[in-house]
């Protein structure tokens, strides 16, 4: 597999998911045809800004940009590396001069891009919106939309017209420091929540890009967020049929939604690295999906095909194996040697001629579809960057993310005559609230955005004269530090507590990103757990506020709490949207789009198998496989209660063509207004493989005054109910079927079987 070498005719075998436009074709070729060798291997390969800029990282070395874009020809440059985020202007003015040396010297525009991952990072001045996983909390496609939307805008607004973005890692294990940058565990909630942003971020055709919008790159490709050992960037191993069934399955909806380029999970799946696996790369997505676009390496990963997964025995085997097996763009951040070593093996045919004009043309096409060879930069106003408008759809947004997961006696909302302590490290932390991909890879919030609000300045304008503070335990503010803290606070809290009548203790982590945030103990840490237990020893009240990129283990400090609030990573807005939901001015309506695991030897998804767990000891073959969780996934509640009623499926039998038409009534039965996610279920009865428990299949969220009662209704195509079997193919099989929501179940069957390559799902 990992010796394919002559790839170049990538004829699509199905459906073809973008379709060609004669124009961008003809534009394509005609550039094509006047190249040089070198300036085609120029066209395959990314450095960093970093190589570009003088020894102040501010402004870029003419000498640099001599040697970068004229002699080698590069034709893309990242980001801003050095944990420093500029103006959009001075952002702007920089893509502007790059772009004038490329016009000027290759004639071809250079394509810049950005990890826009939540919003305008490496920018001072632009918009946050909450991390993905608080987006699919919300389980609100609209949130997906508005950040999707203003993440174009203003990554346009800074003369930028690529993304690294959306993040599509299904986060299926807690340990993993990445799993906050995606949309949680499931793959259909990930798929649908990654399909609307592509579809804001790129506009809703992707031959033709306009001033508004970005191209995405969905990454990454793929199997990237289960690694064995739970450390960023380490190996996975995944059942073949549960790589087509969870993990393509939500690219397959971006690339039908057309996204234009994909960026490689920079490790291995089943001993293979991705980056050398013509499969995946060429095969499933290029074959079989007919897609034109392009496939971008991650950081520096051509060079771990030789120096960490020993595939290949130095470079120039490492980049003839990428190209071969698919790769267009390689993101090669310090060194542009990598366009001679490109050259070179056209020059002897080990990459075929035909794999490299490939290449180019995958390369050339991106750049014609956000026209910039008509515009290399462009004249135009931004006025709603960094503006009001989308603050406030921030605001909204971490509204509706952040999860109340117990609350006990009513003791929230608050009744505004409590005197409160606030406390914990995360109490006075802006970048704890936005974690990493803020400002700066590692997130830096605090130093670039003074001008928002903590969750104790929130609840300090809340609830004026009513808050105390005592930290208990700080973190380390070194960003790579972020486990050590200091707990010599904890006898001052507790003194404080006393003084007090109910507690916020702010735990969960510092901010992270990638490999800094690798772990060994998911546990919540000792010191914050300690905090926590010794302020439960005064017997005031606790409300447990977890603001954490990942659910660190809380069994033994949460039987201590009242309330818990789990509001992840919230962004800027964060602290007032906890404040105004605390305060009962809002009500909560986020759910878990994770499971929330209890026992370290016990991780969770709840699409487990069903031979795997049980919910009861009844027919439990192995006593010890009780699903014991903390919280299940899509636990949240409200302050209001909802029944669900009357679940019905228009039909009792349907065939693989059928579409199921699925309501239920849902009620407001208590005394204040509420949105609720309204997730339905199915479960396969019998399958020629063991089927998992249940999968989620439809969500939708509905706002209901008290009393009132709202018929839900969805439209469920029954080849969404296909699984993968043992050959690879998506399979529907005769047989019954549970549709399950809100408690309720109904007994559906499918009278025949059928068998897909690529189904609608
Ligand atoms: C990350 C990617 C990111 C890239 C460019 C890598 O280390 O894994 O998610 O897009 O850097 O910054």
């Amino acid at each position: 597999m990992l010796s394919v070498s002559a790839l170049s005719c990538h004829s699509p075998k199905g459906e073809v998911v973008i379709p060609a436009d004669k124009a961008v074709e003809a534009k394509v070729e005609q550039v094509l045809k006047g190249m040089t060798l070198e300036e085609k291997a120029g066209q395959l390969v990314q450095l960093s800004i970093m190589v570009l800029q003088d020894e102040t990282n501010e402004a870029l070395d003419p000498a640099k940009l001599d040697k970068i874009i004229g002699q080698y020809k590069v034709g893309s440059i990242l980001n801003v590396m050095n944990d420093h985020a500029h103006s959009r202007e001075h952002t702007a003015q920089m893509v502007k001069d790059i772009q004038a040396k490329s016009m000027e010297t290759i004639g071809i525009p250079c394509i810049y891009g950005l990890d826009m991952i939540h919003g305008a990072s490496y920018l001072t001045d632009g918009s946050f919106y909450p991390q993905e996983i608080n987006l699919a909390a919300t389980f609100n496609r609209t949130y997906a939309r508005m950040m999707g939307h203003a993440m174009a805008y203003e990554t346009r607004a800074a003369q930028v017209p690529w993304v690294f973005s959306p993040v599509m890692d299904l986060g299926r294990d807690p340990r993993w420091p990445r799993i906050w940058e995606s949309f949680g565990e499931d793959p259909y909630l990930q798929a649908e929540m990654a399909r609307e942003e592509t579809l804001a971020l790129q506009g809703k055709d992707p031959n033709h890009i306009g001033l508004e919008n970005v191209a995405v790159s969905i990454k990454h490709f793929m199997g990237y967020g289960v690694p064995v050992s739970g450390k960023d960037r380490t190996p996975a191993i995944i059942a073949p049929n549960d790589l087509r069934e969870k993990f393509f399955a939500p690219f397959l909806e971006c690339f039908r939604a057309g996204a234009l380029t994909i960026m490689v999970n920079s490790a291995s799946v089943n001993g293979i690295p991705t980056h050398a696996n013509s499969v995946l790369l060429t095969g499933w997505v290029k074959e079989e999906l007919g897609w034109d676009g392009m496939v971008v390496t991650d950081w520096a990963d051509i060079d771990n095909l030789y120096t960490r997964d020993h595939v290949a025995a130095d470079k120039r085997e490492a980049v003839k194996m990428g190209i071969n097996a698919g790769i267009d763009m390689i993101m090669d951040p310090y060194d542009p040697e990598c366009c001679n070593v490109i050259v070179d093996l056209a020059k002897s045919g080990e990459i075929p001629m035909s794999r490299i004009d490939d290449a180019v043309r995958r390369v050339l096409r991106l750049k014609v579809r956000l026209g910039l060879f008509e515009n290399p930069t462009w004249e135009k106003e931004y006025p709603m960057f960094g503006s009001e408008a989308f603050a406030s759809e921030s605001f909204d947004a971490a509204c509706e993310s952040e999860v109340l997961l117990k609350n006990e006696d009513g003791i929230l909302p608050f009744k505004g005559t409590e005197k409160i302590l606030v406390t914990g490290p995360n109490a006075n932390s802006l970048r704890t609230l936005n974690g990493g991909w803020s400002y700066t890879w590692q997130g830096a919030a605090d130093d670039y955005a003074p001008q928002f609000n903590t969750i104790l300045e929130a609840l300090q304008q809340r609830f004026p004269g009513k808050v105390s503070y005592e930290p208990g335990v700080l973190y380390d503010q070194t960003p790579m530090m972020w486990q050590n803290e200091d707990a010599s606070g904890i006898a001052k809290a507790v003194a404080a507590a006393y003084k007090a009548d109910v507690i916020v203790a702010c735990v969960g982590e510092n901010t992270y990103c990638e490999t800094p945030g690798n772990m060994d103990d998911l546990n919540l840490s000792a010191n914050q757990k300690q905090l926590v237990k010794a302020l439960a020893a005064t017997g005031k009240p606790i409300v447990l506020i977890l603001n954490e990129g990942r659910p660190r283990l809380i069994g033994d400090i949460e039987p201590l709490a009242k309330a818990v609030v789990d509001i992840m990573l919230p962004s800027n807005y964060g602290g007032d949207a906890l404040a105004t939901l605390l305060s009962g001015e809002r009500n909560f309506s986020g759910k878990l789009p994770f499971t929330y695991s209890k026992h370290i030897n016990a991780l969770h998804t709840y699409d487990y198998k069903v031979s795997e767990h049980r919910e009861t000891m009844e027919g439990s073959y192995n006593y010890d496989a009780i699903m014991d969780v903390q919280w299940p996934f899509g636990h949240g509640l409200s302050y209001t209660t909802f029944a669900y009623d009357n679940l019905k499926v228009d039909k009792a039998e349907f065939g693989p063509e059928d579409v199921l038409k699925v309501s239920v009534d849902v009620t407001n039965t208590g005394n204040v207004s509420g949105k609720e996610a309204v997730l339905v279920y199915s479960s396969d009865l019998v399958a020629s493989l063991i089927p998992d428990v249940k999968r989620l299949r439809a969500f939708d969220k509905v706002k209901l005054m008290p009393g009132e009662k709202h018929v839900v209704t969805f439209e469920i195509p029954a080849s969404r109910l296909a699984f993968v079997g043992a050959d690879g193919k998506w399979r529907l099989e005769e047989g019954d079927f549970r549709i399950s929501c809100g408690g309720l179940g109904v007994m559906v069957r499918c009278n025949k079987t059928k068998v897909w390559n690529t189904p609608n799902i």
